[in-house]
């Protein structure tokens, strides 16, 4: 029987928005292994903590193995919702109970239940332009209409903000932020201009969406409160994520909020997505976490390995990259941000051609909504090792030279 074609079948409306990418067919052939890829969100695999697995992984089959093995409840496991309460307070000073913490499968879960339970086709939601990517699929593929705020040099611009809040005719659903280390430029709020935004929103009640999978892989400075932990806030959600600091196969993430019809409904939403987060995977996540000083000593040392592979990528840049260049300089995460000197090179062919000289990485134009900057694109540089950014670097920065 032949496969059934799109005539036989009618799709959803709110699949038309959600396209197959281009990039991702020609990320597809940087697959191989001789071709160098910046382009990946991926943590460095050399780090994970295989052998800490193993043994948490017996241990908890040779004790808990029926409650690590049988369902469990939507909200998730309990003493991992306590350990995270306890976390959340200490870490970014989110004064939140276990009973606000839902587990989820991954943080990308959490964006999509959010965008389940609050937005009706056309519903506003505003966010920092350049953004998320699957923040921006989950928002979309529930026919969210998405606004872009720009940034500056301390974050999302707060008059901007003010200036969207009192032009939209109807408020938007919620505000979409990632303060630390963003996706994908890699830049970090100021405090101050967090403070600020937390009181506009706080003033317009407008609930904030804060996305936090970076926060601990911090090379310098210090952490930064939430902002819902700042001294004026209105209502928030907070997502978080194990898949930077553990490992992201596991797909362990979580959501907290200050709001109690807002937790309920998450809890309602994701029982008819896929019932709960795995009851083994969720032991098996409390059982590292829980290691307090070990659990320091594994970040510690994603950092340093992070931190030396970004200034190895600030460096090669530096030496490759023709004048008029320019990039940011995060102090923590696993991405940077390049302009290139020309407006109209188009960072979506020069992909094209990358692929064929075995480097990869990201076009900025997805990430943009409202102006777009064909010229830019993102870097990662956790995934691949020193000596490999630098022949990376220069394959990518011999090219774009050939063009300037
Ligand atoms: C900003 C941001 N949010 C959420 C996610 C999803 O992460 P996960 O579902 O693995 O927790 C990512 C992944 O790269 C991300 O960069």
């Amino acid at each position: 029987m032949n496969a059934p074609t799109d005539k036989e079948i009618v799709f959803a409306s709110r699949m038309a928005q959600l396209r197959p990418s281009a990039i991702r067919e020609i990320l597809k052939t940087t697959e191989a292994p001789d071709v160098i890829s910046f382009a990946g969100g991926l943590p460095a695999p050399e780090l994970f903590p295989t052998e800490t697995f193993q043994v948490a992984a017996r241990t908890i089959l040779s004790g808990d193995s029926t409650g690590a093995l049988q369902y469990g409840v939507t909200e998730g496991y309990t003493p991992l919702r306590e350990w995270l309460s306890g976390y959340l307070n200490e870490t970014v000073g989110l004064r939140v109970k276990a009973g606000s913490v839902l587990i989820t499968q991954g943080s990308q879960q959490g964006l999509d239940l959010l965008a389940k339970v609050l937005l009706d086709p056309g519903d506003v939601v505003l966010v920092e332009t350049p953004a998320y990517l699957g923040a921006l699929q989950a928002f979309q593929s529930y026919q969210a209409k998405v606004v872009g705020l720009a940034s500056d040099e301390e974050g999302l611009r707060a008059d901007l903000l003010e200036q969207a809040l009192s032009a939209l005719s109807a408020p938007p659903k919620f505000l979409y932020l990632i303060c630390n280390y963003q996706n994908p430029t890699g830049t970090s709020m100021s405090a101050a201009r967090r403070q600020d935004i937390a009181e506009i929103a706080a003033r317009h009640n407008l609930l904030v969406v804060e996305d936090d999978p970076y926060g601990r892989l911090r090379f310098e400075g210090g952490p930064e409160r939430a902002l819902g932990a700042q001294s004026k806030s209105g209502p928030w959600a907070y997502l978080g994520s194990t898949s930077k600091i553990l490992a992201p196969g596991l797909r362990v993430g979580w959501v907290a909020t200050s709001h109690a019809g807002l937790f309920e409904r998450l809890v309602t939403a994701k029982q008819a997505t896929d019932l709960q987060t795995g009851s083994f995977t969720q032991r098996l996540v409390f059982a590292l976490l829980n290691r307090g000083e070990w659990l320091d000593q594994h970040i510690a040392n994603l950092c340093e390995v992070y931190r030396k592979r970004r200034d190895v990528m600030l460096q090669s840049l530096e030496s490759q990259m023709p004048e008029g260049t320019h990039w940011t300089r995060p102090s923590g995460g696993l991405f940077l941000w390049v302009t290139l000197p020309r407006e109209t090179t188009d960072t979506l062919s020069l992909l094209r051609r990358a692929a064929s000289h075995q480097v990869a990485f990201v076009p900025g134009a997805p990430f943009c909504v409202g102006q777009i900057l064909s010229n830019a694109l993102r870097l990662n540089f956790s995934n691949a090792s020193e000596e490999n950014i630098r022949k990376g670097i220069r394959r990518l920065g011999g090219l774009v030279r050939s063009e300037s």
